[in-house]
C-alpha cells in the first residue's frame, strides 16, 4: 500500500532534488534524509518534507491538512538544543499521530546516560562505574573510581566533546576536562571507568518481538603511537582522519566464544529495559577478559544508508528500502500510551 510520510527533519536538512553541483560536506549534512527520501519513492510512497527549527505550528498543521499515514521523524534538535529532541516526540504522541523510530520516554531515558546506567546497573547489566559533575560542586573523584576515567556529556550524542583529551589520569586533568564540559558542551559532565578494549555496536529492531543485528566493530588500524583508540568526535566525522589512522567499521570478526550470542542478548534486554521501540543501536566495549561493558543506548541512531544500522542490517540479508519499509510498520503498528487511553 502507498503511504502517505511526513518527513520530520531540521528545516536546513531538507534535501534538493539532485545531488548535482553540492559539495560532499553539503551532502554529507543531509545525506540521512537524502537516503530516506529515496528509499521512500522507492517503496512507492508519496513523501513530504516537513522541515522545523524553533515552532511546532507547522508540523499540527500539515498533520490536519494532509493526515500522514505516519511521521518519518529524522529530527535530532528543536531550537538547535539536542535534549529537546524528546519533546517533538512527545508533540506527535500528543497529536497522535503514529510516528517512526522510539517513542519520547525511551528516548528521555536513554538520552540521559546518568539515568539509563542507573537503570542498567539495576538490571545487572555491566556498565562502567561512574559520577556525574554539575556546575559548581567540587570536582573530585570518589574513591571508587580509579583513573583513567573518561569524561563526556551526560546527555549529548554523535561524540560532541569526545577527544583524546577526555581520557584522564589524574584529578587536575579530571577537572579540566570537566569544566570543558560544563563550558563549551553546556551540559553536566559525567566521568566513567575507561574501559579498554574493542569497540563494539549493536543494532536492534522491533516494538515487542526484538531482532538483532550482526555485531559491528570500530577498528583502529593505524593509530600513531601513545594515541587512545577511542571514537572522537573526530574519528566519527572526519573523512580524511579516517583515512589516516585506518579507521574501518563493519562486522566484527573472531568474537570470542559466544560473545555475540551475548552481546545480543544483553542488547534486547536494554532495549526492554529503557522501553525502546522502532529502533535504536547500543554502543559496548569487549574487554580483553571477554567482559561487555554497556556504555550507551541510542535511541535515535541515524538511519544513514552508509552507517552501522543499515550497514549491519544489510549483513543481515535486510536491504536499505526493506529497512526503511520495517521501520514505517514498527511505527504505525506501535500502540503507545495515547492509544490506550
Ligand atoms: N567508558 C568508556 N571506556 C572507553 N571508551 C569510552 C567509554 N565511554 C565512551 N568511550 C568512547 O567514547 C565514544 C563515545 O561515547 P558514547 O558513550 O558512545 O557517547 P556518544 O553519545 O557521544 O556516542 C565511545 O564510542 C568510545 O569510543
Ligand atoms: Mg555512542
Amino acid at each position: 500500500m502507498s503511504l502517505r510520510v511526513a518527513v520530520l527533519t531540521h528545516e536546513d536538512l531538507i534535501p534538493p532534488e539532485t545531488l548535482k553541483g553540492h559539495s560532499e560536506q553539503e551532502i554529507e549534512a543531509w545525506a540521512t534524509e537524502w537516503d530516506v527520501m529515496r528509499a521512500l519513492r522507492e517503496l512507492k510512497h508519496e513523501a513530504r518534507f516537513l522541515g522545523i527549527s524553533d515552532d511546532l505550528r507547522p508540523i499540527r498543521q500539515l498533520v490536519e491538512e494532509w493526515q500522514p499515514h505516519v511521521v518519518f521523524n529524522l529530527l535530532m534538535e528543536f531550537r538547535d538544543v539536542g535534549a529537546f529532541q524528546v519533546h517533538v516526540a512527545s508533540y506527535l504522541e500528543l497529536l497522535g499521530v503514529p510516528s517512526t523510530g522510539c517513542n519520547s520516554r525511551g528516548i528521555l531515558l536513554a538520552r540521559d546516560k546518568a539515568v539509563s546506567k542507573q537503570i542498567l546497573r539495576y538490571h545487572h547489566i555491566p556498565t562502567p562505574n561512574f559520577r556525574v559533575f554539575s556546575p559548581g560542586g567540587r570536582i573530585r573523584a570518589p574513591k571508587r573510581l580509579g583513573f583513567p576515567l573518561i569524561v563526556k556529556s551526560v546527555d549529548e550524542e554523535a561524540s560532541l566533546g569526545i577527544a583524546q583529551a577526555s581520557v584522564v589520569r589524574s584529578e587536575e586533568q579530571l577537572q579540566e576536562r570537566v569544566k570543558f564540559i560544563h563550558e563549551k558542551v553546556g551540559s553536566d559532565a559525567l566521568a566513567e571507568q575507561y574501559v579498554d578494549g574493542r569497540e563494539l555496536t549493536i543494532s536492534v529492531l522491533g516494538n515487542t518481538r526484538l531482532e538483532t543485528f550482526p555485531v559491528w566493530e570500530m577498528e583502529f588500524r593505524n593509530l600513531p603511537e601513545g594515541t587512545i583508540p577511542i571514537a572522537t568526535d573526530r574519528a566519527k566525522h572526519d573523512l580524511a582522519y579516517q583515512k589516516k589512522v585506518g579507521i574501518h567499521t563493519g562486522p566484527a570478526r573472531d568474537l570470542p566464544e559466544g560473545a555475540a550470542e551475548r552481546i545480543a542478548s544483553v542488547a534486547r534486554r536494554i532495549y526492554r529495559a529503557l522501553g525502546l521501540c522502532g529502533y535504536a543501536r547500543i554502543d559496548l566495549r569487549l574487554a580483553p577478559d571477554g567482559r561487555a561493558w554497556v556504555l550507551e543506548a541510542n535511541a535515535t541512531p541515524d538511519v544513514q544508508r552508509d552507517e552501522d544500522l543499515a550497514r549491519s542490517a544489510k549483513t543481515a540479508g535486510v536491504a536499505y528500502p526493506d529497512l526503511i519499509q520495517r521501520i514505517l510498520d514498527l511505527g504505525m503498528r506501535y500502540r503507545p500510551q495515547w492509544k490506550r487511553a
